[in-house]
């Protein structure tokens, strides 16, 4: 038996799930491939750079807001709670909450095991006393914690960044629901979510003057090229990003510059010049209607913190009766 028969009947599964996304969502109509596989390690180096935009208000906005109310929070939390993070990425504004907060266990979860690994391993460094366990999965698939995670201890949900944008109103409302199990009836959860605006500021936060998002876009081509020896040429396709002001929502796509065919894995597929790949939704929120949907949830808005210029939001959601 030689190494290749070998790697051959051991497909690495991050591969093979990715490759079936590609193959998957550029066979439908419209096409489209998943935001999460936007965050291989380039990919989310990249979203670290957008973050540090001048035009992408959204991470210094709410990591503003979190500092302002991080003993606020404290307080709500109550002593000795678990602090489950949904989509930890580096945990860096989990942080602001660990230093404040009584914490009787940090429970990351990501979907990239080694990202997480590391990430725990940096925070028992800094936080000797603080007890991490991370969880490597989809966050929007969790459905229970670690069974040594005591149930007499409070769990409260994380997921900031507006993450919760990425999702469609049927998928927020599924991962809304989700989460009121996993906290239980004494739970809370703290989201942030990005607010309606003028759409002039909302355009420009997705189409920086850098080209930073662009590239963090049309790194899903090269990926697909690196990982599953497709040939994109990513010269020959566009980020193009714009407000629709009916659905309250930024969409990404990536645009073919002209008509030219790809392969993916032997197979082929044939595009014109202007269609698109869809990559990304960005949900922004009326608050009525987030505390409505967290409502739907079994969950209660009690608290709504934003910046003056009213560009941001973290919520504070109580869980209340479960919903039938
Ligand atoms: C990580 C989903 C919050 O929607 O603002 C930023 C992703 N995409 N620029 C967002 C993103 C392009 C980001 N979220």
């Amino acid at each position: 038996m030689n190494d290749h028969a070998t790697v051959e009947r051991s497909p690495d599964p991050g591969r093979e799930v990715f490759l079936q996304a590609v193959l998957g969502g550029l066979s439908e109509r419209p096409r489209s491939i998943p935001a999460r596989f936007l965050y291989d390690s380039r990919g989310s180096a990249l979203f670290d750079t957008i973050c540090a935009q001048p035009e992408y208000y959204l991470t210094r906005t709410e990591t503003g807001i979190l500092e302002a109310r991080a003993a606020e929070i404290a307080g709500l939390a109550g002593p000795g709670c678990a602090l489950v993070e949904f989509g930890s990425g580096s945990s860096t504004k989990s942080r602001l909450l660990i230093e404040a907060m009584d914490l009787a266990v940090y429970v990351p979860i990501d979907i990239s095991r080694l990202h997480l690994d590391q990430t725990a391993a940096q925070l028992r460094l800094d936080y000797p006393e603080l007890r991490v366990q991370p969880v490597a999965a989809n966050f929007m698939k969790v459905e229970a914690l670690p069974a040594d995670i005591d149930d007499a201890i409070r769990r409260v949900g994380f997921f900031p960044g507006s993450t919760i944008g990425n999702l469609t109103p049927e998928e927020s409302d599924a991962f809304l629901r989700r989460a009121r199990r996993l906290v239980g009836a004494d739970g809370a959860m703290l989201i942030g979510i990005d607010l309606r605006k003028d759409p002039t500021l909302l355009t420009a936060a997705y189409n920086d003057a850098a080209g930073v998002t662009a590239r963090f876009t049309l790194n899903l081509l090269r990926r697909a090229n690196r990982e599953l020896g497709a040939d994109f040429d990513p010269g020959a396709w566009q980020h193009e990003a714009f407000y629709n002001a009916r659905l309250g929502r930024m969409e990404i796509y990536i645009r073919s510059l002209r008509g030219q065919t790809v392969s993916v894995a032997g197979r082929s597929f044939a595009f014109q010049p202007d269609e698109r790949i869809h990559t990304e939704y960005s949900y922004k929120y009326d608050p009525h209607e987030f505390a409505e949907s967290a409502h739907r949830a079994g969950f209660r808005l009690a608290e709504l913190w934003t910046d003056p210029a009213e560009l941001f939001a973290v919520v504070w959601l109580e869980a209340g009766p479960a919903p039938r």
